[in-house]
């Protein structure tokens, strides 16, 4: 089973996002051989728009089989006063998966480890399986974490994606998990992504600009 992950990060309102399901699942639907590789457990996918979407997103993932959707971040509170947070309480149920600690969070908003630890605990006690994401070893990678995408900053929406000898050389030197598996992030294109699915070593993609536009991702799925 091979992982994509769609990250729309801080893009698309309201319209753009029915837009952008629709056009998802219209391509889906008349696609037999990618709606097969859903269906036959070869790939799955888990797309993760702004929070106010994640509700919309609930009717593509009970379309079809192997389709999730994921937050981009969950706070680092439990619940209670504090007007405007998002907590894994308050996701549970309806998103399956959280990216954690994404570069641009730890960069802009001063994520740390220890933070990040707090926040893989908090998403799995409500059964939210944390996409952990990680630069270099610097990035301490809780035990219990089950995904980890290593997205180098070098690589992220450069267009230089890291090719794939490096990124095996720099899994080689992270400390995973025992059975974590282990997602690339960082300029994925359809042009790109062949190479890396050509390993066993990796396990799936994180994708951010190629995601924004439903065609485009669903190249890269193909390819798998
Ligand atoms: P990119 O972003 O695909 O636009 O490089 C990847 C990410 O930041 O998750």
């Amino acid at each position: 089973m091979k992982y994509f992950i769609a990250n729309w990060k801080a893009n698309k309102n309201y319209e753009e996002t029915t837009n952008w399901i629709n056009e998802f699942t219209q391509i889906l639907t008349n696609d037999s051989a990618l709606h097969d590789k859903l269906t036959s457990d070869k790939v799955s996918i888990i797309i993760a728009p702004p929070a106010p979407f994640l509700i919309s997103m609930k009717t593509v993932e009970a379309t079809f089989k192997n389709i999730f959707v994921g937050a981009q971040d969950i706070s680092n509170k439990q619940s209670g006063a504090f007007t405007g947070e998002v907590t894994a309480k308050t996701l549970k149920g309806l998103v399956m998966y959280s990216i954690l600690g994404h570069s641009e969070r730890r960069s802009n908003y001063g994520e740390t480890n220890e933070m990040l630890a707090e926040k893989v605990k908090l998403a799995q006690e409500e059964n939210i399986k944390p996409i952990l994401c990680v630069r270099d070893t610097e990035d301490t990678i809780p035990p219990s974490v089950e995904y980890v995408a290593f997205e180098p900053v070098s690589a992220i929406g450069t267009g230089n994606n890291m090719p794939l000898q490096e990124v095996l050389e720099n899994k080689a030197k992270l400390s995973l998990p025992s059975n974590a598996l282990f997602i690339y992030g960082g300029s994925v294109k359809p042009e790109t992504a062949f190479d890396y699915l050509t390993s066993d070593e990796i396990d799936g993609f994180l994708i951010g600009g190629a995601s924004l536009q439903p065609s485009q991702f669903l190249d890269i799925v193909r390819l798998a």
